[in-house]
């Protein structure tokens, strides 16, 4: 699929079928987060795959209740180490939210390519999911997705409800239009 077409038509996938992902889609899917770039290639991301149906609920209560994401066949969970040295200044352990958010990017595109729908979930109980699957001490949460197919593939829609280029695009200096 063409590159442009699969950023436009990716959206996010609230109502899912229960088809399974067979294992090959789902490795190059996964494949995608595992090639990302990231500060200094520390690669600080880990990601928790969950099939059992028991396992996605209690997932999805941990989603401030968000249940539509137990019924795709998988959800995964983006997790990032904290990051112990870095350059970055201001940046600091907030480098690891934008390598998490750039391998969980290839991810959601990916899976796009693949047919597969995918919603970025930021609303969370941190702290809850890491008691629940057993998640260290300096490692938390940074997105969550669940992964299948849409309901309906109309809903690979393109979306209108974006800021046009000219009101985000400055020239040479904040505010030059
Ligand atoms: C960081 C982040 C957090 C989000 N959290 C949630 C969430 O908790 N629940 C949800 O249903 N959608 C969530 N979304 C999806 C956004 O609502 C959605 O991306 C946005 O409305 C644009 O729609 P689109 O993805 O179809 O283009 C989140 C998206 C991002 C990028």
């Amino acid at each position: 699929m063409d590159f442009y077409k699969v950023i436009k038509t990716r959206r996010s996938i609230r109502i899912y079928r229960k088809t399974e992902i067979p294992q090959d889609i789902l490795n190059r899917v996964l494949n995608s987060a595992r090639i990302a770039p990231s500060g200094s290639n520390r690669q600080p991301w880990r990601f928790i795959i969950i099939k059992e149906q028991s396992r996605r609920k209690e997932i999805a209560k941990l989603c401030h209740n968000q249940l539509f994401i137990a019924d795709a066949p998988v959800v995964i969970v983006g997790c990032g180490k904290d990051i112990h040295y870095n350059r970055g200044e201001w940046m600091g352990n907030f480098s690891v939210l934008v390598d998490v958010a750039i391998a969980f990017d290839h991810l959601t595109l990916a899976a796009r390519a693949e047919g597969l729908g995918t919603c970025w979930i930021g609303s969370f109980d941190n702290e809850g999911i890491k008691k629940f699957l057993n998640i260290p001490e300096d490692v938390n949460v940074v997105a969550i997705t669940p992964l299948g197919y849409p309901e309906k593939d109309s809903a690979f829609c393109e979306s209108h409800d974006r800021l046009p280029l000219e009101e985000i695009i400055y020239h040479e200096t904040w505010g030059k239009r």
